[in-house]
């Protein structure tokens, strides 16, 4: 058996954000156990980080929309007797468009996967991390967590359950060694766009921001035990002007405006 060692669990780590998150971790000689569902992408991964920062790098192939998925993660853990001490919850995708055009099946896959799979690997893994006495957990959410989404509109709200879950988390771990910190990026260069189908979108016209500089916001935020960061000074700005307009029509009809398609 091997001794106790302290890993960082980053989910969605094939790509974008996550990508640029587990090289974070890499840096700082944190091993690492990194998920997604492309094995191939994975081991390439793994192969090339373990050779450059001279860590160890576990990886499970698994799709964490389904509820066996999470069961690979801890059998991954237990089978190296390893000590979650980070844990990013990243992996999420969104669907762009009219609500009863879209499709209901990508739209349960999505829930499962931005809601379901992040909160039961956060309700485990807080649990292991407060008898250790440490931990902490970053929740990747989205500044369309911030206000209703018209055109994005169950995405919008997988990533309000995810602030409202982190930041209630938050209070409930005063005090134990054990911190969840939200991360809301605004539009970000990575695959989202694509899976999403929103290259279309007006969203992503200006000020979008590249997966590293995201990354790092979220992982200082993390190392700090902040409550939220939201990278970027457009997106702060309008995660503040979202926040001080009352819901309503008014508030809606902006972010409908700030989700509509491109005019070109
Ligand atoms: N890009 C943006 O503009 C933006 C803005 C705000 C928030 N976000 C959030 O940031 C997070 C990361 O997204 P990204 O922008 O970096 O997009 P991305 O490049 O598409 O990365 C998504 C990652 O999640 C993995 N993944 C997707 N479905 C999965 C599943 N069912 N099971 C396991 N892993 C899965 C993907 O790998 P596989 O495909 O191999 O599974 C990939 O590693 C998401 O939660 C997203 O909602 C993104």
């Amino acid at each position: 058996m091997e001794n106790l060692k302290e890993i960082a669990i980053i989910t969605g780590a094939s790509s974008g954000i996550g990508y640029e998150m587990a090289l974070l971790f890499a840096k700082q000689k944190t091993d690492i156990l990194i998920v997604a569902r492309d094995e191939q992408k994975l081991m390439i991964i793994k192969e090339s980080i373990e050779k450059q920062y001279n860590i160890k790098v576990y990886t499970v192939a698994t799709d964490l929309s389904v509820r066996e998925g999470i069961k690979a993660i801890h059998d991954v853990v237990n089978a190296h007797n390893l000590t979650v001490t980070y844990l990013v919850n990243n992996a999420g995708f969104g669907d762009y468009g009219s609500f009863i055009d879209r499709n209901m099946d990508n739209y349960a896959g999505m829930i499962n996967l931005n809601i379901l799979s992040l909160t039961e690997l956060t309700h485990y893994y807080s649990k292991v991390m407060v008898n250790n006495g440490r931990g902490k957990i970053l929740n990747v959410a989205s500044t369309a967590a911030l206000q209703p989404d018209p055109f994005f509109a169950v995405y919008g709200a997988t990533k309000a359950y995810v602030a409202s879950l982190t930041e209630a988390i938050h209070k409930e771990l005063e005090n134990t060694g054990v911190t969840t910190t939200v991360l809301s990026p605004g539009p970000t260069r990575t695959n989202f766009t694509d899976r999403a189908d929103m290259n279309n979108a007006r969203l992503f016209e200006g000020g979008v921001m590249s997966a590293k500089e995201v990354a790092l916001v979220g992982f200082k935020g993390m190392m700090k035990g902040k409550l939220h960061v939201i990278p970027g000074f457009r997106n702060k700005l309008m995660g503040f002007f979202s926040s001080i307009t009352p819901s309503g029509k008014l508030r809606l009809s902006i972010a409908a405006r700030m989700m509509a398609t491109s005019k070109k």
